[in-house]
């Protein structure tokens, strides 16, 4: 009897510290800490500040995150992580902002990481975590005001909320661009990235600073040539060219808006919301100028317009194949490479985590186990119809959520 009425009280306790973290914390004030089983939430809950592993990620990535919710039982998807280059042990992580209003990650037996420091100490600071799904560090003045420090849109990942910027702040120099993942499971900075062209007014998807693919003006509709029209009747742009930057961002115009409002660019080049594709740098092959394509070379001789890479299951003969086991070669990497060499007719990865290339030649290709559920990408002969119909192929992460 005992027993059952500690337990009852534990699982009590449990709750209600769980839901109170959840639910009414939404800030950390100078001196307080967020382990790796607290989470900080924002007013609504709409966004959550947590340490997390990754989803998708093969190997343990972990991550200080932000992710969007819809509602207290959704674990959410990611719209920013700090510092993708910099995994970490979460077990013993704590985010830390101390009285001198330094914002930090500190370990058991690691350095800690220093996310915000100013030159000098600053006595009354507080981090809060915001319904927009940004995460300000201010100070607060004695008169009742408060000044940003730092916050998390100026640090944009690979997912582009409502009201975060694309640009360049010119007081600071500072550029917001999106970048995407390496690969498929891999979250360290990819190929590609979106940015905001303020001099012509487009989004540009770039590789390695190379445009690939640009959304076309504003029309006097106020929609991107480039982006189908049903994908963006719902945004209002907001676009700001001044002294102090050169931006954009978007807005939703419809208040009962029911879907997740988030741009994310995914590793194969592919920019996509809820209600579908803005943009895809994938289907650019360098000499067509369809569905906003750059030209940046003419086709190989042995390619004809309208051939494109198909993804299949299956797994081709090896005999026939050669390799590429540099891991600083991904998808892009792989498919251009095969697309200019004419002794090869389809590829796939070469590791796991999706570095490296294996080439297919013609006869490889021939030969299929199609029992096997190997992911990889054969030529296609151009289709009679449009040349600009082409398949969607690529390890796309698409965020697809509705809130309710
Ligand atoms: C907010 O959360 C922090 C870290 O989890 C905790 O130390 C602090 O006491 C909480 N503050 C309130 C008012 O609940
Ligand atoms: C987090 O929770 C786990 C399991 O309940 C526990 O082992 C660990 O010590 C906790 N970590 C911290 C920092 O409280
Ligand atoms: C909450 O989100 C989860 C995960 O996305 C979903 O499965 C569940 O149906 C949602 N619950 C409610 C009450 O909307
Ligand atoms: C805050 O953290 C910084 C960096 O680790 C450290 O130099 C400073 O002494 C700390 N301030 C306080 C009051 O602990
Ligand atoms: C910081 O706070 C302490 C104690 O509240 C105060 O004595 C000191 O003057 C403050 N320092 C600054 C720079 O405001
Ligand atoms: C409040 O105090 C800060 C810092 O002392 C100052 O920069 C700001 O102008 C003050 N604001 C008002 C409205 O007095
Ligand atoms: C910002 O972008 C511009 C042009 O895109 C580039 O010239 C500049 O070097 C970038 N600045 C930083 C700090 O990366
Ligand atoms: C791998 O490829 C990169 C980019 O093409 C090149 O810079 C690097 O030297 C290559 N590494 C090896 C070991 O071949
Ligand atoms: C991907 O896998 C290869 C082979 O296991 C490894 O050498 C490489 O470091 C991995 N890349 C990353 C970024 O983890
Ligand atoms: C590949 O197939 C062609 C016929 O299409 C054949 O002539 C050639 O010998 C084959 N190559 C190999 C290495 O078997």
């Amino acid at each position: 009897m005992m027993k059952q009425v500690v337990w009852i009280y534990y699982l009590w306790v449990w709750w209600s510290t769980s839901i109170c973290v959840e639910a009414r914390n939404d800030s950390l004030k100078a001196g307080e800490r967020l382990d790796a089983n607290s989470t900080l939430c924002s007013k609504h809950g709409r966004y959550c500040l947590l340490f997390q592993d990754t989803v998708n990620s093969e190997d343990n990535y972990n991550y200080l995150v932000i992710v969007s919710k819809r509602n207290f039982s959704d674990r959410g998807s990611e719209i920013w992580m700090y510092d993708r280059n910099q995994p970490i042990d979460i077990s013993s992580a704590v985010l830390s902002l101390n009285k001198s209003g330094v914002l930090k990650i500190e370990f058991q037996y690691r350095k800690e990481i220093i996310i915000y420091s100013s030159p000098q100490p600053i006595n009354n600071t507080v981090a809060t975590m915001l319904d927009t799904g940004n995460f300000v560090l201010e100070q607060l003045h004695p008169n009742g005001t408060k000044s940003l420090l730092w916050q998390s849109f100026d640090y944009p990942s690979y997912t582009l909320v409502p009201m975060m910027k694309l640009g360049v702040n010119r007081k600071t120099g500072h550029n917001w661009s999106l970048v995407s993942w390496l690969t498929h499971s891999l979250p360290t900075l990819g190929e590609f990235s979106l940015e905001w062209e303020p001099k012509e007014g487009e989004l540009n998807i770039k590789k390695h600073g190379k445009v690939y693919w640009k959304s076309g003006k504003l029309g006097n509709n106020r929609l991107f040539d480039n982006i189908p029209a049903n994908v963006q009747q719902n945004y209002q742009y907001v676009i700001i060219s001044n002294n102090d930057e050169d931006s954009f961002s978007f807005e939703i115009k419809d208040r009962n808006y029911k879907m997740s409002p988030e741009w994310s660019i995914s590793s194969t080049g592919r920019l996509s919301s809820s209600e579908g594709e803005l943009g895809n740098a994938d289907v650019c092959y360098g000499y067509n100028s369809d569905r906003g394509c750059q030209k940046w070379e003419d086709i190989p001789t042995c390619r004809k317009p309208g051939e494109v890479f198909e993804r299949k299951m299956g797994r081709p003969n090896t005999d026939y194949a050669f390799f590429q086991d540099n891991v600083s070669y991904v998808y892009n990497d792989c498919k251009l490479s095969c697309w200019r060499n004419c002794g090869c007719h389809g590829f796939r990865k070469y590791y796991g985590n999706g570095t490296g290339c294996i080439f297919y030649s013609w006869n490889s290709t021939q030969d299929v186990d199609w029992e096997d559920d190997f992911k990889f990408y054969i030529l296609k002969k151009p289709t009679k119809s449009a040349p600009s119909h082409h398949a969607p192929i690529g390890d796309d992460k698409v965020v697809r959520q509705t809130i309710v």
